[in-house]
């Protein structure tokens, strides 16, 4: 496996592939602290193309002061070495200094889909992921990518920005991968204290709850809502909910009744430690 620094590098590897050798790149963009989920958009990227790269960057531009960009967990080696076992053929750790070099000015934005969900509470967050992944997009220009279906807003978002920007990439989304009791794997999870973590099961609970109540017939945003809102006070009584959106999966925007294909989506802090988690609903 290649463990490559500077985009030179990733630019040479690359070239090397598709030019001289006609292979297809899949690429999997992290911030590191690598757990079972990111491991399965590997397998992803393995099955779909012919060589992998992953990068490894805990990106400045998409934490807000005051976020837990300190805080977030980072364990270099641990990762190269998942990565090895995994078969990934090269791992990119781009330094802060060369993604954003001094005057850095130029960003990506994708208007509309960021207003509601996590857009709504970390203002500029998705603004510092499109410009990022544009970033890492141009250097290692793959045929494929892939995100994970947890972050759905920022899935959506950066599936607008690779359609708007014309970068001819795959975006391909994996599932949700969970714990036995549902709790969405999340390279925060660590950081929940054992209480929080008894808890935190509740978001999937809530959400399943509601999608069987959907399934059954009921489709008024307002009940569905009510019923993920009181699972949730109920049995994580300590999370302090930032949000419960149901938004149409298109546009992200909220919807009173579920005609079309939508999302039922929660945030919920736990101390300092912020989890999402969602769920489609569709019949
Ligand atoms: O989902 C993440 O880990 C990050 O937001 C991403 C896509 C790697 C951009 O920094």
């Amino acid at each position: 496996m290649r463990v490559l620094e500077t985009a030179q590098q990733v630019r040479e590897w690359v070239k090397q592939l598709h030019a001289v050798h006609g292979l297809t790149i899949g690429f999997v963009p992290t911030m590191g602290s690598l757990h079972e989920a990111h491991l399965s958009l590997i397998d992803i990227s393995r099955q779909r193309t012919d060589k992998t790269i992953v990068s490894i960057f805990v990106n400045p531009a998409q934490f807000s002061p005051g976020e837990d960009f300190d805080s977030y967990p980072r364990d270099e080696e641990a990762d190269l070495e998942l990565c090895r076992e995994r078969g990934v053929d090269a791992v990119w750790l781009p330094s802060v200094d060369e993604m954003y070099p001094e005057g850095f000015s130029t960003y990506v934005e994708v208007e509309g889909l960021d207003t509601q969900l996590c857009g709504a509470s970390r203002p500029g967050h998705f603004r510092g992921v499109t410009t990022v992944v544009s970033k890492l997009f141009n250097v290692v220009q793959p045929d494929v990518a892939v995100f994970g279906r947890k972050d759905v807003q920022q899935a959506r978002i950066i599936q607008r920005m690779t359609y708007d920007l014309q970068f001819g990439i795959e975006i391909i989304l994996g599932d949700t991968l969970r714990e036995v009791d549902g709790l969405a794997m999340s390279s925060r999870n660590v950081r929940l204290t054992p209480e929080h973590r008894l808890e935190a099961p509740a978001l999937h609970q809530a959400l399943s709850e509601a999608s069987s109540q959907f399934q059954e017939g009921i489709n008024e945003a307002e009940r569905l809502l009510e019923t993920v809102r009181n699972r949730i006070k109920q049995d994580a009584p300590s999370g302090k909910i930032d949000y419960i959106q149901l938004v149409g999966w298109n546009d992200l925007q909220p919807v009173e009744h579920v005609d079309t294909k939508s999302l039922l989506a929660v945030a919920v802090r736990f101390g300092s430690v912020r989890l999402i988690d969602n769920i489609i609903l569709e019949k």
